[in-house]
């Protein structure tokens, strides 16, 4: 099919992220088609000019590039599954948040159908979209990704992960995991404090400050870790740490502040400091979270207690 320029996209799923995708699509002037299952939720981006599809097989036809961004991944299955004629020779880019094995399934669908698969992990919030703090992880088909490297770019920044369709889910997981520790401790933290009274607002600046300067730790950890040497660059040692870290797990204790979002790293230090790794840093304890179910010859040989 004959594409326009900007190209026309086709954006299924009209919750809080498929709006804000289909916004910054309208705001970039592409032409832009909606489809929601609950109709109504498109009225608001037809009055910004978006084209209102009255079925999913309307909404394919409309533009040769597919956006799904729907909750989860069988919702993608009961919104495609009898649409796989229709997809045949367009590109679909799923941004709908899965496993990376969800991702390589739907890739594999997409292929037995004729159909350019690009997976896709959204690194924002809705209000994000759009605005240069936003960026997009990608996986797949390259051609797709090359093709519409600027239509995709009004979402945000594009990072294209490599053809394994699993890497941006993998990698999207990774993220998450990595903010959802990070606010873990934040809630600890927020809880001690106020347990002298400390407004979460007073606090707030002294938190942003330290955790902004702690993150250039993933740098020293990356080159530890891509050594092998967790003795390298050291500037805290963990048997300090581990000596640290107990001390402020008995404090929320004795101030009524359940220790059970921070305890589970304590046992890990104290076991490499057992194994002989108290002069190296924190970063050694990734040994111990190889288990043999992920192909690791490196078990745990130690308790969890
Ligand atoms: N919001 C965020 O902060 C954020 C950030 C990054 C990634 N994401 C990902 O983006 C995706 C969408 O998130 P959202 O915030 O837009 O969620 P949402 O507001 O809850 O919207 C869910 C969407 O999925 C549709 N849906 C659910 N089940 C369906 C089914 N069986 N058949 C057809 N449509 C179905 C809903 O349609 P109805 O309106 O008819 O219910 C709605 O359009 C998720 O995978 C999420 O993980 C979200």
């Amino acid at each position: 099919m004959t594409e326009s320029n900007p190209p026309a996209v086709t954006v299924l799923g009209l919750g809080d992220m498929g709006t804000a995708l289909a916004e910054a699509l309208l705001a970039a002037g592409h032409p832009t088609t909606v489809w929601n299952r609950t109709t109504a939720r498109a009225d608001r981006l037809v009055t910004k000019g978006a084209a209102r599809a009255g079925s999913v097989a309307e909404g394919i036809a409309a533009s040769r590039l597919v956006v799904t961004c729907l909750l989860d991944h069988r919702s993608v299955h009961d919104v495609l599954g009898h649409h796989a004629d229709s997809l045949r020779g367009r590109v679909l880019v799923n941004l709908t948040s899965t496993s990376p094995d969800d991702a390589t399934e739907l890739a594999t669908w997409a292929a037995c159908h004729g159909v350019d698969y690009l997976d896709g992990g959204i690194m924002a919030v809705p209000p994000m979209i759009g605005t240069p703090d936003a960026f997009v992880l990608y996986s797949g088909s390259r051609a797709a990704f090359d093709t519409y490297h600027d239509t995709l770019a009004a979402f945000g920044a594009c990072h294209y992960l490599g053809a394994d369709p699993g890497m941006a889910a993998l990698q999207d997981f990774a993220l998450l995991s990595g903010m959802y520790g990070m606010f873990a401790g934040m809630l600890h933290a927020f809880a001690l404090a106020g347990t002298e009274g400390i407004e979460a607002a007073t606090f707030a600046p002294l938190l942003k400050r330290w955790l902004s300067t702690m993150i250039g730790f993933a740098d020293t950890a990356a080159e530890q870790i891509d050594n092998g040497d967790y003795g390298r660059g050291v500037v805290s040692n963990l048997a300090m740490q581990a000596t640290g870290y107990d001390e402020f797990l008995t404090l929320a204790e004795a101030r009524g502040i359940s220790p059970e979002l921070l305890a589970p790293l304590g046992p890990l230090m104290r076991q490499r400091v057992a194994d002989g790794h108290g002069a190296e840093d924190l970063t050694g304890v990734i040994e111990l979270l190889k288990t043999k179910s992920n192909g690791s010859d490196t078990a745990r040989t130690g308790s969890d207690a």
